[in-house]
């Protein structure tokens, strides 16, 4: 019996997160620049969203850029915004024939002029396609994103538009950039880090989590369905008995 024979189709997760740890080392590791590192790592980003389309996973969300990577080398941010800008033209040709729908989530703001317009362009491409959406975090911070929701719902009890009675657990995920988008139930981050780095703070709720020491461009589709294999023997309780 192969690895797919073993997973339950019946209880596919609707919402796989990644974090794509470890392309620094995986790159250190051969002798190659950091750059190089994460140019496999958008090779297994494509291999994994295409695998989890096909798998019927309705969405993949991914850590490309946080907040605080800004702190890195000026050449490594530039590598991996030329290497951004290149997959989202490239998505548009490729995941738009694979039927996948792109998004962008964080603070598109501070992204230079040519990628916010590229973002535009890929997202009215693939808006209508109906597999899987692959969304991609981009400056995103998760603190981030709940102060600005926290600043939106203060803007509108200050106008009336809401009491303060009514705000609920609904109304802050609607300020979220993944409003509409379920919670993730499983969070995968390879690379031998156990910890959350700003990401989904506020979905990450009640999701199963996946570690391994493997780096994330050699996290090859046989690391994908254990991880999912693994989130199947979970017993998901939400707080009860
Ligand atoms: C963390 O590994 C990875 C990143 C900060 C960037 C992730 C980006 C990609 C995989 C590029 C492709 C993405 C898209 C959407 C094209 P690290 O550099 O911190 O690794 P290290 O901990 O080993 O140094």
């Amino acid at each position: 019996m192969n690895a797919k024979e073993k997973l339950d189709l019946t209880k596919l997760p609707k919402h796989v997160a990644v974090i794509m740890d470890g392309n620094g080392r995986w790159a250190k590791r051969r002798g190659l620049p950091r750059s190089a590192g994460h140019s496999a790592g958008a090779k297994t980003l494509q291999d994994t969203t295409e695998y989890l389309n096909k798998m019927g996973v309705r969405y993949l969300t991914v850590y490309a850029f946080s907040t605080e990577n800004w702190k890195r080398p000026k050449a490594e941010i530039d590598a991996l915004m030329g290497l951004l800008l290149e997959y989202l033209k490239d998505s548009e040709r490729r995941l738009s024939a694979k039927n996948i729908v792109i998004k962008i989530i964080g603070d598109k703001t501070k992204l230079s002029q040519e990628i916010q317009k590229q973002i535009i362009k890929t997202e009215a491409m693939t808006q209508n396609n109906s597999g899987l959406t692959l969304l991609i975090a981009l400056n995103y911070g998760s603190r981030d994103e709940i102060l600005q929701g926290v600043r939106k719902i203060a803007q509108d009890v200050k106008s009336g538009k809401l009491a303060v009675e009514d705000i609920d657990e609904q109304c802050i995920s609607d300020v979220l950039y993944t409003k509409g988008v379920p919670d993730p139930e499983l969070i995968i981050r390879p690379s031998g880090e156990y910890r959350l780095s700003n990401y989904l703070l506020w979905q990450a709720a009640y999701s199963e989590f996946w570690f391994d020491n493997i780096c994330w461009p050699d996290f090859s589709r046989k690391y994908l369905l254990q991880a999912i294999e693994d989130y199947q023997k979970r017993n998901r309780r939400f707080g009860g008995v």
